[in-house]
């Protein structure tokens, strides 16, 4: 048994995320939890909101609302949907914690004392109109590296360059649309990363079984030389981390507070700190390597456009606070997930955000989807008509079929309860072979995080058992030697149970009906897969589960289609 840390991006706290966004970050880091659990190791899985900077300011004030009790409602409401999704966290916390702005303030002085901090007095954009600075969020403009013409003051979303407000190309206030801008002199907190490059060089380099996507991320990033500039932690802003405080070895940072991409990968230790401040739990054994953590295995989830700040910049404080920190092992990136022919868009209002999807259906249609065509080694895009084919395919016609052909057949032939007699022959042998030798492709796959090839592996074992069950019918072999149709009834029915304790981190709801139908607690991995599927024994009671998974309609799909096209409303 191994302890595995594991951290999902934390979702920004400005409205509820695409489904874009589920996929990228918080639904495979899920998987894998939710696999490593169902084999024995200890996990602990968090996320939170990240509640500072411009984006909660400016959402906030969108909706006319104080920035701290916008978050506290905002985070209530993420938090409920993440319940819907079946989103296993440990704990889902929250940036804005008080765990959080001790430990940010922690990691800026001891980060000073490494001599990693200097003092810069420099010239900032200023809006003459809006009587302020405007850092990061608040500014946007053309891409000095791929032209987007919306690209804001920190980052290019569409080439994923981290950008200074001053590199922007007719720049305007994201508040007034003013374009009366001008430099003026604001002193800020630069972490010196650029003493660090070789340290990061080296380390990143030691990866060699990280996916190409975040090393070529990071490389890129270090072999410019660009994601290595020493780095503004600090914002002419109200919102977030006070720059000052009891003990800064600086002054005059008043009115100050840390850039929100300083704190937000902080909380993700503040996080385990919250989590055990709310259970009791030992937070230092997950990330203090002198305190245990030296044996747990960090696996962060991302997408893609985060990695260059998990990459370089977390690991540049950890590694510059030259504390006993625990640091990632391994680091899962996706690329995008797009949406019907565009892209999805969150100011735009295209494509299906959280909430609309659990009002459509419930979570595992949208979770087994996601996850089968997670944007792994591409971009992938989300239809209507593969969502559709998908769940009417491999969740309705294989997976459910399998499941309420066998139980409701049982019923009316045996009763609700396992059947005796019979023997499993060489049919059974080589159906028990081949879901033996998939299943054993599904464990790699799923210890590698190869979402969509586990999900490929996974389908193809449900598939394996309605194969079986066409080719050797029950339902009419039942007519000439009952005993051998109890046989494979015994045999099917036990499958269920192996389905649901295999397909649970996939489809955690379904999974739990199948186990409640066949009244059992047994969550137990099949290693033994033969054993497995003895499990259930002659006479024991099960009963025909609801149905687990129907079928859209045509109609459905085209009124869904049209519904998401445009503005959400
Ligand atoms: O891209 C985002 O949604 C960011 N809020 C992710 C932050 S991850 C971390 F570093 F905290
Ligand atoms: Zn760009």
């Amino acid at each position: 048994m191994a302890r595995h840390l594991i951290t999902s991006a934390i979702p920004y706290i400005n409205g509820i995320k695409h489904l874009g966004n589920l996929v990228g970050s918080q639904l495979p880091a899920d998987l894998y939890a939710r696999y490593l659990r169902a084999r024995g190791h200890e996990v602990l899985f968090l996320c939170a909101t990240d509640e500072h900077g411009t984006p909660a300011e400016l959402a906030a004030a969108k909706a006319g609302k104080p920035v701290g009790d916008y978050c506290t409602e905002m985070h209530a409401v993420q938090a409920e949907i993440a319940r819907g999704f079946a989103l296993s966290f440990d704990h889902f916390g929250r940036s804005s914690s008080a765990e959080n702005k001790v430990l940010t303030q922690h990691f800026a002085k001891q980060l000073a004392s490494e001599g990693l901090i200097r003092e810069v007095t420099e010239k900032q954009m200023y809006s003459v109109a809006d009587g302020r600075f405007l850092p990061d969020r608040y500014i946007e403009g053309t891409c000095p590296n791929c032209g987007f013409e919306s690209a804001r003051g920190d980052q290019c979303d569409n080439c994923t360059k981290q950008l200074d407000p001053v590199d922007l190309i007719n720049p305007r206030s994201t508040v007034s649309g003013s374009t009366d801008l001008e430099l003026r002199e604001t002193k800020h907190l630069y972490l010196k990363q650029s003493d660090m490059r070789q340290k990061l060089q080296d380390w990143i380099d030691s990866k060699h079984d990280w996916p190409v996507l975040t090393t070529s991320i990071a490389k890129k990033w270090l072999n410019d030389g660009d994601g290595l500039q020493d780095r503004g932690i600090t914002r002419d802003l109200k919102w977030g981390v006070p720059a000052q405080f009891e003990g800064a070895p600086w002054a005059g940072m008043d009115g100050k507070v840390f850039y929100v991409w300083f704190d937000a990968p902080i909380e993700y230790i503040a996080c385990a700190q919250e989590w055990a401040a709310a259970t009791g739990g030992d937070w230092e054994r997950w990330w203090r390597t002198d305190k245990g953590a030296d044996d747990v295995t960090y696996t962060q989830f991302m997408g893609k456009d985060n990695v260059p700040f998990h990459t370089l910049s977390f690991p540049a404080t950890i590694l510059g606070s030259n504390e006993p920190w625990k640091l990632v092992d391994y680091i899962k990136s996706f690329n995008y997930l797009n949406y019907d022919g565009g892209q999805f868009s969150t100011s735009r209002g295209r494509g299906v955000f959280m909430d609309q999807a659990l009002s459509l259906l419930p979570a595992d249609y949208w979770r087994w989807w996601l996850l089968s065509h997670a944007p792994e080694s591409s971009d992938a895009e989300f239809t209507w008509e593969n969502f559709q084919q998908s769940a009417n395919k491999d969740l309705a016609d294989v997976l459910g079929n399998l499941v309420s052909r066998v139980t409701k057949f049982c019923r009316s032939k045996f009763g609700e309860a396992v059947p005796e007699g019979g023997t499993w022959g060489p049919t059974e042998d080589a159906l028990i072979a081949e879901i033996e030798g998939r299943l054993r492709a599904y464990e790699g796959f799923m210890e590698s995080m190869d979402v969509r090839k586990a999900a490929i592996e996974l389908r193809s074992i449900w598939v394996a058992g309605n194969e079986y069950l066409q080719a050797s019918a029950p339902w009419t072999v039942v007519k000439t030697d009952p005993e051998q149709a109890a046989a494979q009834i015994r045999l099917a029915l036990n499958l269920i149970r192996v389905y649901a304790v295999i397909s649970q981190p996939f489809i955690p709801t379904a999974a739990g009906s199948m186990m409640a139908g066949m009244k059992t607690d047994d969550w137990s991995w099949p290693t033994d897969l033969r054993a497995a599927l003895n499990a259930l024994p002659v006479g024991h009671v099960f009963e025909v589960p609801e149905v687990l998974f129907r079928k859209i309609t045509d109609d459905e799909r085209v009124d869904w289609q049209e519904r998401f096209a445009g503005v959400r409303g």
